[in-house]
């Protein structure tokens, strides 16, 4: 396919609306976080990742006990490195405005970027949890970016966030991101009647 996209700089209003979420309550949603056309193009890469058979089961725990557990989570995913496609070197470039802007208003010292796409066959899952490991806190700030067609509540796939123990549902619709403090929030993934697409990322601080 033609890799069109050009990275334009994020406005200014939306990053202020981020910011100004995180610090109030721990998390935040937008609907056209980059432009439209750059989504259908991440979606469409991620769909030919799966086709190329490009995506393994995703593992629960980091270093030496990670390990494949479906009745944790069922995605299978692939990490982003830079140079891979125009589409995915304009998402990090937006996400290394939204760092920057982040390290600006919230002095959250984020000092790297790391992304992977996933996708969830129907029924699959992932349990409730939250993002920063037991033994490295480097994770600071989640980001999921959606990648699915016109989703529908009764389709289920939500995210569901617990922030201060309520219960909010995300809706996994193409453009939509979600951000939250990663240490903080738990979330989990319900199952879904249809494949679910997704660009998920971590901005990490040192050790
Ligand atoms: C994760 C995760 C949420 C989602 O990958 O850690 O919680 O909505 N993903 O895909
Ligand atoms: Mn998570």
């Amino acid at each position: 396919m033609a890799h069109t996209s050009t990275t334009h700089l994020l406005d200014p209003t939306l990053l202020t609306a981020i910011v100004d979420d995180l610090a109030d309550k721990g998390w935040s949603q937008h609907d056209l976080f980059i432009p439209q056309g750059l989504t259908r193009e991440l979606a469409a890469e991620c769909q030919q990742r799966a086709t190329d058979g490009r995506l393994a089961p995703a593992a629960v725990g980091r270093g030496a006990t990670a390990q494949v557990r479906e009745s944790v989570r069922g995605d299978s995913i692939q990490w982003l490195e830079p140079g891979e496609s125009t589409a995915t070197d304009a998402y990090l470039s937006y996400m290394d405005q939204l760092r920057q802007a982040l390290n600006q208003a919230l002095y959250l010292g984020l000092n790297d970027y790391e992304s992977h796409f996933a996708l969830y066959p129907p029924g699959a899952f992932y349990q409730r949890h939250v993002d920063r490991f037991r033994d490295d806190d480097r994770r600071t700030v989640s980001a999921v970016l959606y990648l699915n067609d016109s989703w529908l509540a009764e389709q289920g796939g939500a995210l569901r966030i617990y922030p201060a123990d309520e219960e909010h549902d995300v809706l996994p619709l193409g453009g939509r991101l979600v951000i939250f403090m990663s240490g903080e929030l738990p979330h989990e993934v319900l199952p879904a009647t249809r494949q679910r697409l997704s660009l998920t990322g971590w901005f990490r601080r040192r050790a």
